[in-house]
């Protein structure tokens, strides 16, 4: 009843959102007023709460690499609205919806825009998922975006029982959700940060540190069954030394001349090889992570909380490439 008098009166005024209409840098960006959106039978309104700001929005706010373009919109952003993940409560439901109620708390992530960096955003039921019983809804929002590519990463490399990894990068979004996802089997866990965060990143699983401003990793002499390149700072080349006669390397990013996409072909008849980690559906990612943080196994890093005034200032901040695991963009 609550919810149905307020949908009666925010429809009539205008939401803000952070909008950019053409493909543009973190300096020209700032938040407008948009329309309220229509919600279609098949869709479900929600009222959102938080959002992260990821290394997957600035990439769909620049368009960068180029080849997204293909996808966002070649020569203008198709969805204007930005924002790929969202923690939030629902507050109409379209007519053939089935799975929900008002007042479900949800989250939920779409790397290709969910323009979830708004007040209020639609959604169709499957891309929304029940935030896990007691879990706030800044700690959901920071377990998305990262924690899902982290998924696909661990997924791929088939881990087995006392192996010995390496996670480069274990303070970022996909690094710190790795390393708790790997300190979940029997294994032991190098992984590397700066100075300041050896702590931070001991308390979260690793069993030892490396830090990346004092010691090159691709110099050490210990050898790993996989090396996770979680920030994509390495190539191949360089790990080689590192890994073991059968290791495996892995990253996050496409590497100089997008060789990791073409070394897993190069390497598939080598001891030593090269995956690259194409991203889960989030009906696989999500359920999982659900499941991580309800058993108190996973706990992301949230660097820290922005509000929309300073949208600007918060994407130049994650450009960076400093930040620490997850930084938030509170909403309502
Ligand atoms: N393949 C995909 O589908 C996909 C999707 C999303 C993102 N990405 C890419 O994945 C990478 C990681 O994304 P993210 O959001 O997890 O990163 P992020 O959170 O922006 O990473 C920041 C962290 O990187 C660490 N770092 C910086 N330079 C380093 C170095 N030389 N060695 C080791 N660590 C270093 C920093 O650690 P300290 O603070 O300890 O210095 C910082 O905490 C990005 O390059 C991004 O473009 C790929």
């Amino acid at each position: 009843m609550f919810f149905k008098r307020l949908n009666l009166s925010f429809k009539f005024i205008d939401l803000k959102a952070v909008v950019r209409t053409n493909y543009c840098k973190p300096e020209d960006l700032s938040w407008s007023e948009i329309p309220y959106p229509q919600v279609a039978d098949d869709e479900v309104l929600v009222r959102i709460y938080y959002t992260s700001i990821n290394r997957t929005d600035c990439a769909n706010l620049m368009a960068k690499p180029f080849i997204m373009r293909f996808v966002l919109g070649l020569f203008k952003p198709k969805k204007t609205t930005l924002g790929t993940d969202f923690s939030g409560d629902i507050v109409e439901l379209g007519k053939d919806s089935k799975c929900f109620k008002v007042g479900d708390q949800v989250f939920g992530f779409k790397d290709i825009v969910a323009e979830s960096q708004a007040e209020y955003a639609v959604f169709k039921e499957r891309d929304l998922f029940l935030i896990p019983v007691g879990l706030e809804k800044d700690i959901a929002a920071a377990s998305l975006e990262g924690a899902h590519y982290a998924y696909s990463f661990f997924q791929l490399a088939d881990i087995q029982a006392k192996q010995k990894i390496f996670i480069n990068g274990a303070t970022g979004a996909i690094g710190s959700a790795l390393l708790q996802f790997v300190k979940t089997l029997d294994v032991h866990v190098t992984a590397s940060c700066r100075t300041e965060h050896m702590d931070e990143v001991l308390e979260i699983g690793a069993d030892k540190v490396v830090d990346y401003t004092q010691e090159d990793f691709t110099k050490l002499k210990d050898k790993y069954d996989v090396v996770f390149d979680a920030v994509g700072k390495s190539t191949f080349g360089k790990c080689k030394p590192v890994l073991s006669a059968n290791g495996i390397y892995i990253s996050s990013e496409l590497g100089p001349f997008i060789q990791n996409v073409f070394l897993p072909v190069l390497t598939r008849f080598t001891k030593k090889k090269v995956f690259f980690p194409i991203p889960k559906k989030v009906e696989q990612t999500i359920p999982f992570i659900s499941k991580m943080l309800a058993t108190g196994k996973f706990k992301p890093l949230i660097d820290r909380s922005f509000e929309l005034d300073d949208i600007s200032e918060a994407y130049q901040y994650v450009m960076s490439g400093q930040k620490k695991g997850n930084v938030l963009l509170k909403i309502s």
